[in-house]
């Protein structure tokens, strides 16, 4: 029995009280984190990596929502980034968290970050919600979905863009590293102007889904930076296509699935979000410039 049957077995109603709870904590976890004063955090570096920073309030946030999870669920697991793994003994629902997207910007001052949590199915997305302290509106916005129930900005229904060119007065997120491929693809390159990185990839994935990006593509992305935002995109009659490895096609993303070996916090890939025709599309074009996984290869 593959995921696509099994998800037909959950009665929908959990899928309603999961989305339900999980906008609740996203929302408490979130105005915890903007009640905080930043400038007393101790700052550490993952990895001694400068540019990937972590505070006690991204630890805090994880704690606060694996604690509220489970105590309602106590036969869910939690995959958190901050390191909470239910290792091999996972559950059939996992909730797949990232407390705290956008810590740079929220140690610097910038709003744009926000509470992310993927709730999966055997790997398949049946809810997510995104907490932005600073949405399309200008204040808090929160983004929720489940599966087969559409998705929602507090509580109003949403969807990608539907226009299936892509327009030079629209706005859309690319890393640098794509950015240059398709610059050099003169289809795409005419239809792009403004790009921006906002550093918060499930942000980014939040403002595709309701439209206010046309698209948004990731280099590598991890679990928990994707997993609420792919649920957004496909109730919001999107798409997401995702390669997995160098010379691998471009596949729709369905279900996460676990690397071979590996558990499903080792999960990777890139990805492309917009409406089914242009996630294939700007996949495409990104296939024919020099391979976006390259780097990673050579280094
Ligand atoms: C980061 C953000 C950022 C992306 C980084 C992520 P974090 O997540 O999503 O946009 O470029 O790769 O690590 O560390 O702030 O949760
Ligand atoms: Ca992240
Ligand atoms: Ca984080």
């Amino acid at each position: 029995m593959d995921a696509t049957e099994r998800i037909d077995r959950p009665e929908t109603s959990l899928f309603q009280e999961i989305e339900t709870c999980a906008g609740r904590w996203a929302t408490e976890a979130g105005e915890r984190l903007s009640a905080k004063t930043r400038g007393s955090l101790h700052i550490e570096y993952k990895n001694n990596v400068k540019s990937n920073p972590v505070t006690e309030a991204d630890r805090e946030a994880e704690e606060f929502l694996f604690m509220a999870v489970s105590s309602r669920f106590p036969d869910h697991s939690v995959i958190g980034e901050e390191g909470r793994d239910p290792g091999p003994d996972r559950t059939p629902i996992i909730w797949v968290i990232d407390p705290l997207d956008g810590t740079t910007n929220y140690l610097n001052g910038l709003n744009l970050w926000c509470v992310s949590i993927g709730v999966l199915w055997y790997g398949v997305p049946i809810a997510g919600a995104i907490y932005a302290p600073l949405g399309p509106d200008g204040g808090p916005s929160l983004f929720t979905a489940r599966k087969g129930g559409g998705a929602r900005r507090d509580g109003r229904p949403i969807s990608v863009d539907t226009d299936l060119c892509l327009r030079p007065s629209r706005l859309s997120t690319l890393p640098a590293v794509y950015a240059d491929q398709i610059e050099r693809r003169r289809e795409l390159r005419g239809g792009l102007r403004e790009v921006r990185t906002l550093g918060s990839i499930a942000l980014e994935l939040a403002l595709t889904s309701c439209g206010a990006l046309q698209f948004s593509a990731f280099w590598i992305p991890r679990i928990w930076d994707v997993a609420a935002g792919v649920s957004l995109i496909l109730e919001g009659s999107g798409a997401v296509a995702r390669r997995d490895e160098r010379d691998t096609p471009w596949l729709p993303l369905l279900a996460f699935e676990a690397p071979a070996g590996r558990g499903l916090r080792k999960w990777h890939g890139s990805i492309v979000a917009a409406n089914q025709r242009l996630s294939q599309e700007i996949a495409q074009g990104i296939q024919a410039g020099r391979d976006p996984l390259a780097p990673a290869h050579t280094a």
